[in-house]
């Protein structure tokens, strides 16, 4: 259950395989062929891909490039054009998808939705060899720990996010056959993408016993909210890592080790109050240096070798992203709702990259009043909103 059958299933390809294969357009030979095999993960898979583009679209929804341009007409991200580029944005987009489908198979697993997985058995293989004793962070309470009083096993099902890497691997890897730099900067950010998953599973308890007195606990491990996949994928897309371009030769790029890679790394994190605007801000590459803190310290780090597996990678410039700009997937910035008064990235000074905005008058219904009635529905009114709004000229 821990690894992907190689042969074919036994159902063979069924109308249902094909029919799920065919939902969604700019698929490989392989590609199609893993789909056909395995359907119903397949399936999951696609649906971890929207639940990338959506999660993309949330944590870039105030920046000049909103990540629109994954939603492609047909329903692949890795269709757009901007793939085939080496963008910050790129690489974000292939570490979420990456993401995704890890996170939507692993779930799916778990949901006993899929024929081929189960619950992940790692938490009881654990158990049983004694290797995790004594205390159990408890994320269900964070201001708990399980007191080592009380008595906890693994139980419940954890969501098996073993099967899900293994088939993000062979479902978004194999894409990248061209074996050159740029597919394996590619493949790195497909793996950082599913470390941001990995990395940050929970320990999930539910307790028993009468009640609130929690003798006995039975855990599991849960794969973080995709919203906290996303936001980590989005500090490392500020944090990301140019590539640089005189490396970009045939030779075999041992990607991390030594100088091969020039780390463009800014200070650390700005303090709380400024980190909002510039993670808003739509110019990662023109935002002003932070002064480092502590100078000493961070050069030394710079000289000791990095661990970059995380990171994310990237080896051209973006553009701004404010005119349309078809051969790119950019729809530019005309008509996005801009905020006045904010000189972040959503402020319409830089989202609408000095043309300026209109007022205009915007009318919005919204459900309201609304009423549960015994049993068991909820009865609303429509309310309409007027107001004004500020968008791009
Ligand atoms: C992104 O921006 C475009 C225009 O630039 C707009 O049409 C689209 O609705 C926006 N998408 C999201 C998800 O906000
Ligand atoms: C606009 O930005 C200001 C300052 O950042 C903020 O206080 C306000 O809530 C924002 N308005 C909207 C509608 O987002
Ligand atoms: C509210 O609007 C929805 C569609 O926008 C409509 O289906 C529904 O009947 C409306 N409800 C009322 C109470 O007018």
């Amino acid at each position: 259950y821990s690894s992907i059958p190689v042969q074919p299933v036994v159902q063979g390809v069924t109308t249902s395989s094909t029919t799920v294969c065919r939902t969604v357009g700019g698929l490989t030979k392989s590609q199609l062929e893993l789909c056909y095999r395995h359907a119903d993960v397949a399936e999951s898979a696609l649906m971890g891909l929207q639940l990338a583009i959506d999660e993309c679209q949330h944590q870039f929804q105030w920046h000049r490039w909103n990540c629109s341009s994954l939603s492609t007409k047909n329903k692949n991200p890795h269709s757009s054009v901007l793939l085939q580029k080496g963008y910050r944005e790129t690489a974000f987009a292939y570490a979420i998808s990456a993401a995704g489908v890890a996170h939507s198979v692993a779930r799916a697993c778990s949901q006993g939705k899929l024929l081929e997985c189960g619950c992940d058995p790692a938490g009881r293989r654990m158990y049983s060899q004694g290797v995790l004793s004594g205390n159990v962070p408890d994320t269900t309470t964070p201001h708990r720990t399980v007191s080592a009083a009380s008595r906890w096993k693994w139980g419940g099902c954890s969501h098996n996010l073993h099967f899900g890497v293994e088939f993000s691997k062979l479902f978004l890897d194999t894409r990248e056959q061209a074996g050159d730099i740029h597919s394996q900067i590619n493949l790195h950010n497909n793996q950082a993408g599913r470390l941001a998953v990995a990395n940050n599973m929970q320990v999930r308890c539910k307790c028993h016993g009468m009640s609130g007195s929690c003798q006995l606990k039975t855990c599991w491990k849960s794969a973080p909210d995709f919203r906290v996949v996303g936001k980590i994928l989005k500090e490392r897309f500020r944090q990301a890592i140019l590539v640089d371009q005189s490396n970009l030769g045939n030779g075999t790029p041992l990607l991390y080790v030594n100088n091969k890679i020039r780390g463009t790394r800014r200070g650390k994190r700005p303090p709380k109050n400024q980190r909002g605007a510039n993670s808003n801000n739509n110019h990662p590459n023109k935002r002003p240096r932070q002064k480092p803190r502590g100078g000493t310290s961070r050069k030394m780090k710079l000289h000791r070798k990095r661990d970059l597996t995380s990171d994310l990678l990237y080896y051209q410039r973006s553009p701004n992203f404010c005119e349309k700009d078809v051969s790119v997937d950019v729809p530019g910035t005309v008509g996005r709702r801009c905020n006045r008064t904010s000189t972040g990235g959503d402020g319409c000074a830089s989202l609408c990259c000095g043309r300026g905005y209109n007022i205009v008058r915007q009318r919005r219904i919204e459900r309201c009043h609304c009423r549960f009635h015994w049993c068991c529905f909820v009865e609303c009114q429509n309310c309409t909103y007027e107001e004004w709004i500020t968008v791009c000229k």
